[in-house]
């Protein structure tokens, strides 16, 4: 699972799961564009990267503004002289709440953030995979909406979610005749900073009477490390994965086999 010579680039890899996986594709060789909203999140990590060794340079974007997305890849291309792995990882939990009450100012934030996001990524991306002959193109999913439907609440979340599924399915079969990859992770519950872009309103309201199975997860009773994401991440954008495209892979420590 080496990645030498390789150009990476990750979208939220300011914090979590993104920066897990930045510094993972690094260790494995690769030059790391971080690219996440927050100025000083995205350059600790290039510079943590930095100072292990390793080849990294801070980009700021918004993933929901093409402007932005579009400007950061294609410097990143330029200054890494071309792009081989893209990781679409950036998103937020948003406003969970009852659907009568989400506002659209709400829904449309979650959406154009987890879903248009990942559309302008890869959409930016596209031209420069192709230059370098192929490529890889992970996206972040979740359980939520794809294998789960019982987090109250979360109706848009989860259909930004499944929605990522259905897209990341889409471009697989259309990028396939360019070499270029792509697959989708299913994580279950990760510990990462999400809970400071997550808020909460009269979710009371719609909860349900379920309880879930202890241990939960049944494998770990814990929720993943961001490094534990990262290592699936990294067989999915390495040549170890090159006859897969089009997948969707859980890593939920088993916590969608069970229901409450
Ligand atoms: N944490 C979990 O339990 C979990 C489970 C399943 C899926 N996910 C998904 O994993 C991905 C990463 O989340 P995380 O848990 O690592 O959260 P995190 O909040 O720790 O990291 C997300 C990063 O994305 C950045 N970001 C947010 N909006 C952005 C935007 N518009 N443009 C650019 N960067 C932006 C944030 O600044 C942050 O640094 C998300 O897509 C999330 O939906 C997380």
């Amino acid at each position: 699972m080496r990645l030498d010579r390789k150009v990476a680039l990750v979208t939220g890899g300011g914090s979590g799961i993104g920066e897990g996986a930045a510094k993972a594709f690094a260790r494995a060789g690769a030059a790391v564009a971080v690219v996440d909203l927050r100025p000083g999140p995205a350059e600790s990590v290039a510079r943590a990267i930095r100072d292990e060794g390793g080849t990294a340079e801070a980009f700021v974007a918004d993933v929901s503004k093409e402007d932005q997305i579009g400007t950061a890849i294609h410097r990143a291309a330029e200054r890494f002289d071309g792009l081989h792995i893209v990781f679409a990882n950036a998103g937020i939990n948003g406003m969970q709440t009852p659907i009568e009450e989400m506002t659209l100012d709400e829904w449309h934030q979650t959406i154009e953030t987890n879903l248009t996001g990942t559309f302008l990524t890869v959409k930016h991306a596209i031209p420069h995979l192709r230059a370098a002959g192929g490529g890889s193109i992970v996206i972040t999913a979740s359980v939520n909406g794809n294998v789960l439907f019982s987090l109250p609440g979360y109706a848009c979340y989860s259909t930004s979610k499944a929605g990522q599924v259905a897209f990341a399915k889409m471009a697989a079969a259309e990028l396939a005749r360019w070499g270029i990859r792509v697959n989708a992770i299913l994580p279950g519950g990760v510990s990462t900073n999400i809970g400071e872009r997550t808020y909460r309103r009269n979710v009371e309201k719609v909860t349900y009477d379920i309880r879930m199975p202890r241990p939960w997860p049944p494998l770990t009773g814990r929720p993943a490390t961001p490094d534990e994401v990262a290592e699936l991440v990294l067989f999915l954008a390495s040549d170890a994965s090159r006859n897969i495209t089009g997948g969707e892979f859980l890593i939920d420590a088993g916590l969608s086999l069970l229901r409450g």
